[in-house]
């Protein structure tokens, strides 16, 4: 079983899809505990319902990035955190945190990476152009949305979709594609190669195809 702390920093509708994964016996992790960098979020309460330690470490408090993630770093060799999983958390990791967690951090960005780091990033593929958007969870770099990516999941965009119907879109397979990329790592099935992810025993031919000519 794997000792897994969730960072977050509002809804924690991606950490209540982890906490639902987890309350299932044969799955590989369990959440230790989970830290806002903000008070008062919803996040929060969805932890305490499950029963979960809580933790807010308030940026606002602290002179610098690297003070803040050092107390971060703290409370999580405190809870014997051996896995972190970002979902929603908005806060830079500065590359010391970073690299003393290497490999040992997952994240969920609404978008294909490589494409629409960042914020806003539903507005910037309506925006694109491109027929298609997703997710990605991947193992954090110190760079912003960036890393070894594990699992994608494809949306496709129609002509009547706005940011919000999108975003509702691409949350539903986050909710999906989280639980499955933090079993494999909790399992021991996946090996940095570089820049890309190899997962053992996995079986492609389940993997979906999806015909982009709309009928
Ligand atoms: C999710 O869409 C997640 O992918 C995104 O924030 C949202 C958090 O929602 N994360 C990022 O943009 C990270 N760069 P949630 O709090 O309901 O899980």
């Amino acid at each position: 079983m794997v000792n897994v702390a969730v960072l977050i920093s509002g809804g924690g509708t991606n950490l209540q899809a982890l906490i639902d994964a987890c309350a299932d016996k044969s799955f590989p992790a369990r959440i230790a505990l989970v830290i806002s960098n903000n008070p008062g979020v919803k996040g929060l309460e969805r932890a305490e319902k499950a029963g979960i330690p809580t933790k807010v470490i308030n940026h606002r408090d602290y002179k610098s990035r690297e003070e803040f993630d050092d107390k971060l770093h703290e409370a999580l060799l405190e809870s014997g955190t051996e896995l972190i999983c970002l979902a929603g958390f908005m806060r830079i990791l500065d590359t010391r945190f970073v690299n003393r967690w290497k490999n040992k951090i997952l994240n969920i960005h609404p978008s294909l990476l490589p494409s629409f780091k960042g914020l806003h990033t539903q507005e910037r593929a309506l925006e694109a152009g491109v027929r298609f958007t997703g997710c990605t969870v991947h193992f954090v770099n110190p760079e912003l949305d960036d890393g070894p990516i594990i699992i994608q999941a494809a949306v496709a965009i129609n002509p009547d979709d706005d940011a919000d119907t999108l975003a509702a879109k691409v949350l539903t397979q986050e909710h999906i594609i989280y639980p499955q990329a933090l079993r494999l790592v909790a399992e021991g099935r996946t090996q940095v190669d570089g820049s890309r992810v190899i997962i053992r025993d996995a079986n492609y031919a389940t993997q979906k195809i999806i015909n982009p000519i709309p009928e």
